[in-house]
């Protein structure tokens, strides 16, 4: 394991007024603290048992989420799904979250397409986040993705060197950093995408594995 000490979170690990997350979802529910919740149809929260000891941070509810109400049940879910399968790693073992908890997009006709959250919301949306961490107390979490990283981490760690790396901020959970499963949707080349693929499911690998409390 990497010591990261000079990593500092853009989160701390938040005493909420919460001891479980099912209350800490229902003050979520009244979030104001960016201007995604105008937008959005409703917060999607972070799911699982209290009881996770392994927690999966994306970057934000996608369009079918938002509908939903409900992490990780769009594409990229689905293709989460089958990796963590791949990986020996099973969901239900896991509590699964956002950086950002309300769906963030531009509209174009239709259809409402992704946008990325920038650094002022994740921020503000760490929030949660911390108040999540805190109540789980979890032996590992992964970051899913640059926005999760920055979220976890602040500005100076970085996906790409830190792939596959677990990291150990002081005063924080282990943290994995890997890819986010949408970087998968979008590779064109099908030989590169399921280069991608295993190196992914081998990140997912590690967490599975990672020594119990
Ligand atoms: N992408 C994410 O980062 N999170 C979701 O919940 C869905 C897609």
């Amino acid at each position: 394991m990497n010591i990261a000490a000079n990593l500092g979170p853009a989160l701390t690990l938040e005493v909420a007024d919460a001891d479980s997350i099912a209350k800490l979802r229902h003050q979520a529910e009244g979030c104001t603290r960016c201007d995604l919740y105008k937008n959005a149809t409703q917060i999607v929260f972070g799911e699982g048992s209290d009881k996770a000891e392994i927690v999966l941070v994306g970057e934000q509810p996608g369009d079918r989420e938002d509908i939903a109400g409900r992490p990780f049940v769009g594409p990229a879910g689905r293709l989460l799904d089958h990796c963590l399968e791949d990986a020996g790693l099973d969901r239900e073992r896991c509590y699964v979250t956002n950086a950002v908890k309300h769906f963030k997009f531009t509209p174009r006709g239709k259809r409402r397409l992704h946008a990325k959250p920038n650094a002022g919301e994740i921020r503000r949306c760490a929030w949660w986040l911390g108040a999540e961490l805190n109540i789980l107390q979890p032996k590992l979490v992964v970051a899913l993705g640059a926005s999760a990283l920055y979220a976890l981490l602040g500005p100076k760690a970085k996906l790409t060197p830190e792939r596959g790396h677990i990291l150990q901020p002081r005063n924080h959970p282990p943290v994995l950093v890997t890819i986010h499963p949408s970087f998968l949707l979008r590779i064109r080349d099908e030989e590169e995408k399921q280069r991608q693929r295993q190196a992914f499911v081998s990140d997912l690998h590690k967490a599975a594995e990672f020594p119990s409390r």
